[in-house]
């Protein structure tokens, strides 16, 4: 049976990654280990981007944001207070058969032995009924193998940031609403890894935790909480005092899309998935998905979750440790509110904080008494924030860039004879290799003197590649796969064969292969505006 025309481009895509140095199968030699993969010299150099332009987009170019790196390992507590270590489970059913494992709610397929990007159908023997298998890697801390030493590899990044939260707050000087962001490895023992690296079992992600005030203080300090119809996207409007979760969550929804038209996948390659109700996890409001589509169908790329104020709250029942903030801003509002405002306002904060204690297990009296407590927290100043979650995975987001870059067309050979070019249109902001220098000839030693000039020139600014072996059209033709934007030749007119084009280069562009000539010390300011 003829392939798909979507099998036919993933497998292209994969061995173009293999090929060129993207994605490699991680212990290829002793025959790989399913769902793990590795990233190889170009893969690595897009991946850095990447992260980097998250990092720069989500951090330092915001007043409102911070940053920490945390460790892998953590104590299993925090997996207890997160529910990741009751209910972070798929449903698994075992074939008597053939022996396989495989999870209840998906079809029955298996990643080709022979060609992982492809799903085989798995045999038709008899299935046990569905078990909760935990997701989690376990491992043990310290020399002693038994139940008190377990710990876990981290399934998400985003507890850590919960489990700091006072930390940050108290040494980075700022106040709700400010996010804190991390990049850094996850684990997940999926049953099914699948799709090439979209479900993998060790992965990256890129996760932002935005603490805001619930409602009710936004209500209590602007008198009112804005709907989301008033919530433009502008900045002078960022966190105006009357943003609530809505306008927050509708705020960062469009913040992420951006940052991706911002790396070259156009609005047009995204689907915004909004989770019906009851898609929702048990604790969030509202979730985005920003899904992608990949030639294996249009999946998720990204999730933008409001999760209430469910984690804090949960660290806070386990640690035995406020999570809560102190505003005096809240204090004095509330100290001037009209008395049936602040009797309103109390009875909403009251009834969250009591629906949240009562699903978590807590007896209604007890819920009663700790909602009572929280809710006349407001009057002194004190609630524990809400927050938003826009959480990206690296891996997810490398493969729909490869996949969006990959084109083929019809380009001219050195004899002009049309020829088929696979090339990698990547923005030149996440292109691996920025420029390659390339001197027309090796053996002609001034032409090689000068390109290792311009190489040396541009090196501490960006990626440079600089390459000398072969005809310049097939130098060009290994550019183009890499995805590089931009190639400079040097030639004779460069050293002056025509006196009017001394100190000239040829740039040549990847995308529709047009040069022009442009002036050596022209060539940094010309290239840093592109690749930045
Ligand atoms: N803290 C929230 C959280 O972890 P998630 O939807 O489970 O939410 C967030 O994961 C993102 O992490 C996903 O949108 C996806 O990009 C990435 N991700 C999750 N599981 C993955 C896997 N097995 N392989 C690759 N990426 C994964």
């Amino acid at each position: 049976m003829a392939e798909s025309k979507e099998n036919v481009l993933m497998e292209k895509i994969v061995s173009l990654c293999k090929r060129r140095g993207f994605i490699y199968q991680s212990s290829e030699i002793y025959g790989g280990i399913n769902g793990f993969w590795d990233y190889g010299p170009l893969g690595a150099e897009l991946k850095r981007n990447v992260k980097e332009l998250w990092w720069n987009t989500m951090t330092r170019q915001r007043d409102d944001v911070v940053g920490l790196e945390a460790t892998i390992i953590m104590s299993p507590q925090i997996w207890k207070a997160s529910g990741h270590v009751d209910t972070f489970s798929d449903p698994m059913i075992d074939c008597k058969t053939c022996k396989g494992r495989f999870r209840a709610d998906q079809t029955h397929e298996i990643p080709c032995p022979q060609k992982p990007s492809k799903m085989v159908s798995e045999c038709h023997g008899e299935k046990t009924p569905p078990r909760a298998f935990n997701l989690m890697f376990q491992t043990y801390v310290g020399p002693v193998q038994d139940d008190s030493a377990i710990a876990y590899l981290r399934p998400e990044t985003a507890q850590a940031i919960f489990a700091q939260f006072k930390n940050v707050l108290e040494t980075s000087r700022q106040k709700v609403p400010f996010g804190i962001a991390q990049v850094g490895k996850a684990f997940r023992n999926e049953v099914t890894p699948r799709n090439f690296t979209f479900r993998s079992r060790e992965f990256e992600q890129m996760e932002l935790e935005f603490f805001i005030k619930p409602d009710e203080v936004v209500e209590a300090i602007a008198g009112r909480v804005a709907s989301t119809a008033e919530i433009g996207n502008r900045k002078s409007e960022i966190g105006n005092p009357d943003w609530g979760w809505e306008a927050w969550h509708k705020y960062w929804v469009e913040q992420r899309i951006a940052f991706y038209e911002g790396i070259g996948l156009p609005r047009t390659t995204l689907v915004e998935y909004w989770q019906k109700p009851e898609e929702l996890a048990h604790y969030a409001r509202a979730c985005v998905d920003i899904l992608f589509t990949f030639p294996f169908g249009t999946q998720e790329l990204e999730g933008i979750a409001a999760r209430s104020d469910f984690d804090l709250s949960q660290h806070e029942r386990f640690s035995g440790k406020p999570m809560g903030v102190f505003e005096e801003e809240l204090r004095t509002a509330w100290n001037q509110l009209p008395k049936e405002k602040q009797d309103a306002l109390w009875r909403r904060y009251y009834e969250n904080r009591k629906k949240y204690l009562v699903k978590m297990g807590v007896a209604e009296e007890t819920a009663a008494r700790d909602a009572t407590e929280d809710a006349n927290g407001l009057a002194k100043g004190q609630y524990i924030p809400h927050v938003i979650e826009p959480s990206a995975g690296v891996d997810r987001l490398i493969l729909a860039l490869i996949a969006n870059a990959y084109s083929e067309d019809q380009m001219p050979d050195e004899k002009g004879k049309p020829e088929t070019r696979v090339v990698l249109k990547f923005h030149p902001r996440v292109a691996p290799i920025k420029v390659a220098v390339l001197p027309l000839l090796k053996n002609k030693p001034e032409l090689v003197k000068k390109a290792q000039a311009v190489r040396d020139q541009l090196r501490p600014w960006m990626n440079v590649f600089y390459d000398d072996a072969g005809a310049i059209g097939r130098r060009y033709r290994r550019q183009d796969e890499a995805g590089t934007p931009f190639c400079i030749t040097i030639d004779f007119d460069t050293l002056g064969e025509k006196p009017e084009l001394q100190d000239t280069v040829t740039m040549r562009h990847r995308d529709d292969g047009k040069q022009e000539r442009l002036a050596i010390g022209e060539l940094l300011n010309w290239l840093l505006p592109k690749i930045r």
